[in-house]
């Protein structure tokens, strides 16, 4: 199975590049989801997953927050370092300021080489400086992995307001869309599943370039219905 899948996506990618097989792991209804920056964001989505059934590990710098956020949770839920987290994860979500991106990538280099990873995380000029500048010229998903290098990188829950990621979960009638852009089809497969099993409604967007049309600043980048977000964007 492996060596197949492994061919597949030799093929698929013209020969040259030797990506990790699809890991068992992933391949299962739920694999495990390590959380590094445990904020509005990074908080509710672990809350929803475990909800959901998922086994998640927490993490922040300040060990003390995290532990009494995941006592709270409840559902298994464990914290950690972010290091823990993400070695934790066949799946990793990274939620911290745009700012601290370069250092988590330095940090935890090791334990999130070749692991799915999602990117909620937002460049604001008062807040990130110069780099946000080049990621909101350039595209985050553009700019992004050059400070994860080597992850399967999906742009995930950048555009929900952290109060609609809180309170309109699994909501009746239309769901709130997601908008994703990866360039790895079974990072953006897990992904869907993900935004699902957290109550939302996943819309593919496309290569990791064409997130910039749902970052910050963009017409997308506000809080709608999955049918909204396709007719904004033209999918
Ligand atoms: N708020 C929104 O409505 C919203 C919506 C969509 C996307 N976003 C984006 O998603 C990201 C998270 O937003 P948020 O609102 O959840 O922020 P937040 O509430 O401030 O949470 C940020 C989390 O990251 C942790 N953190 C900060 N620096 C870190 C580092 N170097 N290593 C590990 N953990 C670190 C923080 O804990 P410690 O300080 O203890 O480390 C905290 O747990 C941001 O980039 C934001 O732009 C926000």
């Amino acid at each position: 199975m492996e060596s197949r899948n492994r061919i597949t996506r030799r093929t698929l990618l013209g020969a040259a590049v030797s990506l990790p097989a699809i890991s068992p792991a992933l391949a299962q209804a739920k694999p495990k989801i390590g959380v590094i920056g445990a904020g509005r964001i990074g908080g509710t989505l672990a809350r929803h997953w475990a909800n959901a059934g998922y086994r998640v590990m927490i993490s922040a710098r300040s060990l003390d927050e995290v532990q009494k956020l995941a006592a709270e949770i409840g559902h298994g839920v464990t914290a950690g370092t972010p290091q823990q987290a993400a070695a934790f994860g066949d799946v990793v979500l990274v939620s911290v300021p745009f700012g601290a991106l370069p250092q988590v990538g330095k940090d935890n280099a090791a334990q999130l080489k070749g692991k799915i990873v999602l990117d909620t995380c937002n460049p604001y000029l008062g807040r990130d400086g110069e780099m946000a500048k080049e990621a909101l010229e350039k595209g985050t998903g553009v700019v992004v992995p050059t400070y994860l290098p080597g992850v399967r990188l999906v742009r995930a829950f950048n555009q929900v307001s952290a109060a609609a990621l809180a309170s309109e979960a699994h909501r009746s009638g239309e769901k709130v869309g997601v908008p994703l852009a990866a360039d790895d089809k079974q990072a953006m497969e897990v992904a869907q599943r993900l935004v699902r099993d957290a109550g939302f409604d996943p819309v593919v967007v496309g290569g990791l370039s064409t997130a910039k049309s749902f970052d910050q600043g963009a017409p997308a980048y506000k809080t709608l219905t999955a049918r909204e977000l396709r007719a904004i964007l033209k999918l």
